[in-house]
C-alpha cells in the first residue's frame, strides 16, 4: 500500500467519514468515533486488498507476457541460449570448452527410439559420447543406430532391452549395462508415454504413472552407485536429466495421492500425464538433497523440453491442441485472469476434441521443432555454465520455474519414502 501515499489515505478516511479533517471526526464522541473508526479500517483494508490482488495479478500477467514473447522472439536468457536455440549448438559449445580433455563420456538415454530421445542421442553421439539406447523394441534402437552411424561413423551406440513399464525388465537391463564394465557420467531420463484410456503395466499399475515415474525412479536407483563411482574416478560431475513438462503445473494439492496415482477410481489421461510429470520433477529435488548430503558429485535436474510434434504429441491430438493453447499467449492470460478451471476444462474437453484444423495450424506453429525441443536436455546433461546447480527446474536452457508444490521439499520427500517403500515391496513379492 506504500504506493497509495499517506495523504491519499488521509483523504480516503476523511471522504469515508464525511469530514474535512480527521480532527473534526473526533468531536463527535468517542464511541461514533470508534464504531467509524472501525468501519473505516474495515473499509479500508478492502480497498487495499482488492488492490493488491489486482496489483498481483497485473504482474503475473505482465511476466507471462514476457515470457511468452521472449519464447515466441527465441531470444536468449542469461545462459546465451533461448528456445530457438538447437541441441547440436549446445553440444558444440561444450565440448569446445570442455574441461576434461579426451575423456569419453557414457550417457544412457532412455526414449531415444523416437522424437527428442531420438535428437538427444544423434548428437551426443555426433560430439562423440557413447550412447546407450535402452529400447523396448530393439528394432527400432537398431534403426536408429544405423541412422546415426551413417551420419556419424564413429558413433558408439549400445542397444539393449528394456522396458519402462516393467521393473523386472528394468532390472535385467540393469544388471545387462553393469556386466558391460562401462563407466556411467550422464542418465538421460526421457521416455514418456501418454495414455488416453486407462491401461495397466504388467506390475499392475496404471501405465503412465508406471512407466514415466516409478520406472525412471527405479532405473536411477539401480544405477546410481556406478554414477557415483564413474564421478570421482573421473573427476567429473555426474548429470541426471528428468524430462518433465509444463503441464505438471496442472496438478493441484489435493488430487496429487500417491495410493490413488497406483490404482485411479477414475482416469483422466492429460492429468494422468501431468501428475508424472509432477512426480519426475519432485524425484529430482529429493534425490538432489540425498546427493548433497553424502557429498556425492552427481547432480540432478528437472527439463521441461518445449512443446515439440512428436510421437507423444500425436498419440493423441486433443491433448496435442490442449497442450498448445496452454502455452499460448492468449491462454496464458485467459488461465490467468479468470482461474484455472474454466479455462483446463475448455483446454482439455472442448478445444481438445472439437478444435478445427484452421486452429490447429496457427497453434502448431507455436511448436519447437525436434532439435530445439533437445537442446535443454543436452544443454543441462552436458554444459560447464551449471556444475553443481542440482534440484533446479530448466526451460529454453535456461533455468526457470516449475510449480509451488513442485518446489516443496516436505512433498518431495513424502513421495520417495512412499516410492521407495512401494518398490521395495513389489520387488521383494514372490513371482506367481
Ligand atoms: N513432445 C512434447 O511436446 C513434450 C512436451 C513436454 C515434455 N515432453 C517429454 O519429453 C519426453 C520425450 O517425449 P517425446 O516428445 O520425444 O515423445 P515420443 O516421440 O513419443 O518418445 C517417447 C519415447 O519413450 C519411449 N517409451 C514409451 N514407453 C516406454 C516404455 N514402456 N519403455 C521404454 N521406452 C518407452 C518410446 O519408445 P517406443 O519408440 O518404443 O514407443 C519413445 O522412444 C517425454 O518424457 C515427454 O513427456 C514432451
Amino acid at each position: 500500500m506504500n504506493f497509495l501515499g499517506g495523504g491519499t489515505i488521509k483523504f480516503i478516511q476523511c471522504r469515508l467519514l464525511r469530514v474535512k479533517k480527521l480532527d473534526d471526526a473526533r468531536v463527535c464522541g468517542t464511541d461514533a468515533w470508534n464504531m467509524r473508526e472501525l468501519m473505516m479500517s474495515l473499509i479500508y483494508t478492502w480497498i487495499s486488498t482488492i488492490i493488491t490482488i489486482f496489483q498481483s495479478k497485473v504482474l503475473t500477467v505482465v511476466s507471462l507476457m514476457k515470457a511468452t514473447l521472449k519464447y515466441l522472439a527465441g531470444s536468449e536468457g542469461p545462459s546465451g541460449y533461448g528456445s530457438n536455440t538447437t541441441a547440436q549448438q549446445v553440444a558444440q559449445d561444450c565440448f569446445c570448452s570442455n574441461i576434461i580433455p579426451n575423456l569419453q563420456l557414457t550417457a544412457i538415454i532412455t526414449g531415444a527410439t523416437s522424437g527428442i530421445g531420438a535428437e538427444t542421442a544423434r548428437v551426443m553421439a555426433k560430439n562423440g559420447v557413447r550412447v546407450v539406447i535402452p529400447a523396448r523394441d530393439l528394432r527400432k534402437a537398431e534403426e536408429l543406430k544405423e541412422r546415426i552411424q551413417r551420419e556419424s561413423p564413429e558413433a558408439e551406440i549400445i542397444a539393449l532391452e528394456m522396458d519402462l513399464s516393467s521393473f523386472a525388465s528394468i532390472q535385467r537391463f540393469c544388471s545387462d549395462f553393469l556386466s558391460l564394465g562401462l563407466p556411467l557420467h550422464i542418465l538421460i531420463n526421457n521416455a514418456g508415454k501418454y495414455s488416453h484410456k486407462l491401461e495397466f503395466s504388467e506390475d499392475k499399475i496404471e501405465l503412465t504413472f508406471a512407466t514415466n515415474y516409478l520406472g525412471h525412479f527405479l532405473l536411477t536407483e539401480m544405477l546410481m552407485e556406478k554414477m557415483v563411482e564413474t564421478a570421482a574416478e573421473s573427476g567429473r560431475e555426474g548429470r541426471i536429466v528428468n524430462v518433465t513438462s509444463v503441464i505438471h503445473s496442472w496438478v493441484k494439492r489435493k488430487n496429487f495421492c500417491f495410493s490413488k496415482l497406483l490404482n485411479p477410481k477414475s482416469y483422466n489421461g492429460t492429468y494422468a500425464y501431468a501428475h508424472s510429470k509432477l512426480a519426475n520433477i519432485l524425484h529430482a529435488k529429493e534425490l538432489s538433497s540425498q546427493l548433497k548430503a553424502r557429498k556425492a558429485n552427481v547432480s540432478i535436474n528437472a527439463v521441461h523440453p518445449g512443446i515439440i510434434k512428436t510421437g507423444i504429441i500425436r498419440d493423441y491430438r486433443g491433448f496435442t491442441t490442449g497442450m498448445l493453447f496452454y502455452t499460448s499467449f492468449l491462454l496464458c492470460l485467459f488461465r490467468k485472469i479468470i482461474q484455472a478451471k474454466i479455462a483446463k476444462q475448455a483446454v482439455c474437453f472442448y478445444f481438445g476434441k472439437k478444435m478445427p484444423d484452421c486452429l490447429y495450424f496457427v497453434g502448431s506453429k507455436l511448436l519447437k521443432s525436434t532439435p530445439q525441443g533437445a537442446a535443454t536436455t543436452c544443454y543441462v546433461a552436458l554444459s560447464s555454465q551449471i556444475a553443481g546447480i542440482s534440484g533446479d527446474y530448466f526451460a529454453d536452457c535456461n533455468l526457470s520455474h516449475c510449480s509451488a508444490l513442485a518446489n516443496e521439499e516436505a512433498e518431495a520427500r513424502k513421495l520417495w519414502k512412499q516410492t521407495r517403500a512401494f518398490i521395495q515391496r513389489r520387488l521383494l513379492q514372490p513371482k506367481c
